[in-house]
């Protein structure tokens, strides 16, 4: 199991890229099941959950390469309906297959996804839009087990929560449907948009994302298409974080910073100045960050979940109280406790944390739980006085590219063990 070691207090200096968005890769990769033909998607980036998405392809029958940053699927049919448990369970995502590989079969046999270190993470969206859309599903013995002989007929779906995931899975599957699908309430977050333009370039007639109502025309079937991944704007979020909490002035290149909304001010009300030029973002922070009063997840264009905990890392090290209010999972906090190994002060409740701002934060052993925690950890280890040592890197790896390679060449002393 490998660690990482960050020797704190390096001030960071310099350019760096954004890598590209994992929470567009997973799902455009599922929907590469729907495709014919070989699609070549640029700026996907290398991550164990990418790699995960790419084992299922390869068992369901897909031939899937990388070269360089863009990995290649070339789909010539699907020969399989049923993921194994042991490729199900490498990522929480995984649950997009379901409607793909039932819009393609005719049927999907998958294991149960259960709950995850952020919280239970029911699927009940997803199942009864597909059951509306036609579908016969059975859960039994830890499996999904879903058919539709005759196919998924188009229908009208209001989903009662915003679901990414669920807005992914319906887009998918309405695609090849018969008729139009109607989803209200949907989720608009920009990863939607980009499943939303990969599809339609092979050929699908989606209409609307990245609004609250998406309408997909069935087609019969989809060709393939070359498309490039959206900059990851929480992996943006915690470089924002690295620089802020270390006084630096750092530049992302890559950065559409109109997804980053709610985000940007956060940072400003910290005391960060940010400018942007073309794609670039610069960030200036100040030697002593402000608490940033209170920061409340919502569904895009509200605060995203995802950048909570890099958020409330930089909220330890900045004079006064911020609070959290956390409306999207119920155990998102558990790299808090973690964080109070190193100095800092947290008091957390349910959905809220109070943090009231300490003068620093100290170096100790500190162990990842979940993706983002992992990330809150190696920000606080950058401003932290002495070294500080990380377990549980495998959650960091699931959605950064080797973060410690990128911070180092912006000047940090971080390196795995
Ligand atoms: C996606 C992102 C994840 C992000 C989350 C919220 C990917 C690969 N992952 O996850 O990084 O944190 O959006 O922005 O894109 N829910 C139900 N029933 C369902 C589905 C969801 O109750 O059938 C609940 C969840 O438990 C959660 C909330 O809805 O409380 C939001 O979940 P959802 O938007 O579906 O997140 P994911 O798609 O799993």
């Amino acid at each position: 199991m490998s660690k990482l070691l960050v020797n704190g207090r390096q001030r960071l200096e310099g350019t760096v890229s954004v890598q590209g968005a994992k929470n567009s890769a997973l799902p455009i990769l599922a929907a590469t099941v729907l495709t014919g033909g070989e699609s070549v998607i640029f700026n996907c980036p290398e991550l164990t959950d990418t790699e995960a998405s790419a084992r299922i392809l390869r068992w369901l029958g897909c031939e899937v390469t990388r070269s360089g940053e863009a990995v290649i699927v070339k789909n010539d049919g699907i020969s399989r309906h049923d993921i194994p448990d042991s490729l199900m369970r490498r990522t929480r995502s995984s649950i997009v297959f379901l409607g793909a590989v039932l819009a393609r079969t005719g049927r999907a046999k998958l294991s149960f996804p259960g709950g995850c270190e952020i919280g239970m993470r029911p699927i009940d969206l997803h199942l009864s839009a597909l059951r509306r859309l036609g579908a016969e599903i059975r859960e039994r013995h830890g499996y999904l087990d879903c058919r539709a002989p005759h196919g998924l007929k188009g229908c009208k779906i209001a989903l009662s929560f915003p679901s990414v995931g669920a807005t992914e899975d319906i887009m998918i599957a309405a695609c090849l449907a018969s008729g139009t699908t109607t989803i209200t309430n949907a989720a608009r977050e920009p990863e939607i948009c980009d499943l939303a333009e990969y599809l339609n370039r092979c050929g699908a007639k989606i209409h609307g994302a990245g609004e609250g109502v998406v309408v997909i025309d069935g087609v019969k079937r989809l060709g393939s298409a070359v498309h490039t991944i959206i900059p990851d704007r929480i992996a943006a979020a915690t470089l924002l974080s690295c620089a802020a909490v270390t006084g630096s002035e750092i530049v992302l290149d890559g950065v559409i910073s109109s997804h980053l909304g709610a985000v940007l001010p956060v940072f400003e009300q910290a005391g960060c100045s940010l400018t942007h030029r073309e794609n670039q973002l610069r960030i200036v922070s100040p030697e002593r960050l402000r608490g940033m009063k209170i920061i409340r997840t919502m569904p895009y264009p509200g605060f995203p979940t995802d950048a909570q905990a890099p958020l409330l890392a930089v909220s330890c090290v900045a004079n006064g109280v911020t609070v959290f209010i956390e409306n999207i999972f119920e155990n998102r906090y558990r790299h808090t406790g973690e964080l109070v190994r190193m100095g800092a002060d947290i008091r957390t409740e349910g959905k809220i944390a109070v943090i009231e701002g300490v003068s620093g934060l100290y170096g100790a052993a500190v162990e990842a739980t979940d993706l983002r925690g992992a990330a809150s950890l190696v920000i606080a280890g950058l401003c932290a006085e002495g070294s500080t040592e990380i377990s549980g890197v495998c959650y960091l790896d699931r959605g950064y590219e080797s973060l410690e390679r990128t911070l180092s060449s912006l000047g940090a002393d971080i390196k795995r063990l």
